[in-house]
């Protein structure tokens, strides 16, 4: 093997080439590069001049910020290192054989085999629609870590899946079997589908509304609260002492996810604001009713038989309340006045560092920086 393509050796200089049909190939190659050099010094890019999406400065030139909190982001989650081999399963592969009722272990699967599609979901929507489009790159910079951390769940569940023994090709295809889980899924591939396209103009004011539209539905909704709203079921079981080696691995998960929300709904403001657009206000209606109707379905069968300290109304309940407060933070009306916050121990769990003492988990200190929080 020619030493010039192996990874691990940078040193040995490469073989010359031997094949004098390749060297021909080449040669022309040089002579176009050669051309490349702009013929007169180019402007220098200005920060006024970058926007969230339809910008005209340089993409490839991160400073000066028009965005510094973009960078703040990528910056905070990069305190967040963690991979889901840190924390020990051992307890829950006894928990979920010996302790679990049926119930539970039927909530236990389908909360994650719905988790395990909607993580690749999610890495998709930033990687090969979201991130395309915006045209800043410090924007661009705290996405690429997203699209990572989007990837690290995915190996999380995996490795939850991998240690408890579960059956790979059951879970993993129980979104497709199961309507309910299903119309989380296909709900979010038609919300999102439409931004997925690389050739949406987004000076045409009626496709930027779509696209906004689509990104409030993924950072507000599908992040900001099915995945908030998602993983409570097991937190309940946590809170009982079972399954703490998967919750604390969610718990993992959501420390990255509020990074995740925080941000898209920082860049929906902005973006409306910048494009002097106003969402539609019966467009929003019809998300959240629909994000909504999905949820209930979703919970009706995950929790057709309530579990100690949890069941579907108020799994629904809490979905409501969640919503209003991504609405009061994007600065759009409340869906769902009046909900209450039927499960107040949550946004505590959500908080590792608050959990320690109590659970009595491994986790000492998880972040450096300062504690995240959730209003
Ligand atoms: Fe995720
Ligand atoms: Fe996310």
């Amino acid at each position: 093997m020619n030493a010039a393509y192996r990874f691990d050796d940078w040193e040995t200089p490469a073989a010359a080439p031997q094949n004098p049909a390749v060297d021909a190939k080449i040669a022309p190659k040089i002579e176009v590069d050669r051309g490349i050099l702009p013929a007169a010094a180019l402007a220098p890019v200005n920060a006024a001049d970058k926007r969230i999406v339809n910008g005209k400065a340089d993409i490839n030139q991160l400073a000066p910020f028009k965005y510094p909190w973009a960078w703040e982001f990528f910056l905070k989650a990069n305190r967040n290192h963690w991979t889901p081999l840190e924390i020990s399963m051992a307890q829950d592969v006894h928990d979920y054989h010996h302790k679990l009722s049926p119930a539970e272990r039927h909530v236990f699967e389908n909360v994650l085999a719905y988790l395990t599609t909607s993580d690749i979901l999610a890495m998709r929507n930033i990687g090969l629609a979201v991130m395309e489009k915006m045209t800043a790159p410090e924007l661009q910079i705290y996405q690429a870590r997203q699209v990572y951390e989007e990837a690290l769940h995915t190996w999380t569940y995996q490795h939850c899946i991998e240690n408890i023994g579960l059956d790979q090709q059951e879970i993993y295809n129980r979104y497709r079997v199961v309507p309910q889980i299903h119309g989380k899924i296909a709900l979010s591939n038609r919300r999102l589908e439409k931004a997925l396209r690389s050739d949406l103009d987004l000076t045409d004011r009626a496709n930027l509304h779509e696209f906004a539209l689509s990104y409030f539905f993924f950072a507000v909704i599908f992040e900001g609260c099915w995945f908030y709203n998602g993983f409570t079921p097991i937190f309940a079981l946590q809170r009982r002492g079972l399954m703490k080696g998967a919750a604390e691995q969610l718990q993992y998960i959501m420390r990255d996810e509020v990074l995740h929300c925080a941000f898209g709904i920082r860049v929906v403001r902005e973006l409306l604001k910048e494009e002097g657009l106003e969402l539609d206000p019966q467009a929003l209606r019809t998300l959240w009713d629909e994000a909504e109707a999905a949820e209930r379905a979703y919970a009706s069968y995950i929790l057709r038989d309530p579990i100690l300290g949890y069941n579907a109304d108020l799994h629904v309940q809490q979905f409501r309340f969640v919503a209003n407060r991504r609405a009061r933070q994007v600065g759009v009306e409340e869906p769902f006045p009046g909900a209450e916050n039927v499960l107040p121990w949550l946004d505590e769990q959500a908080n590792l560092r608050k959990e320690k003492n109590f659970f009595e988990t491994r986790v000492t200190e998880y972040q450096t920086g300062g504690a995240l929080a959730w209003d």
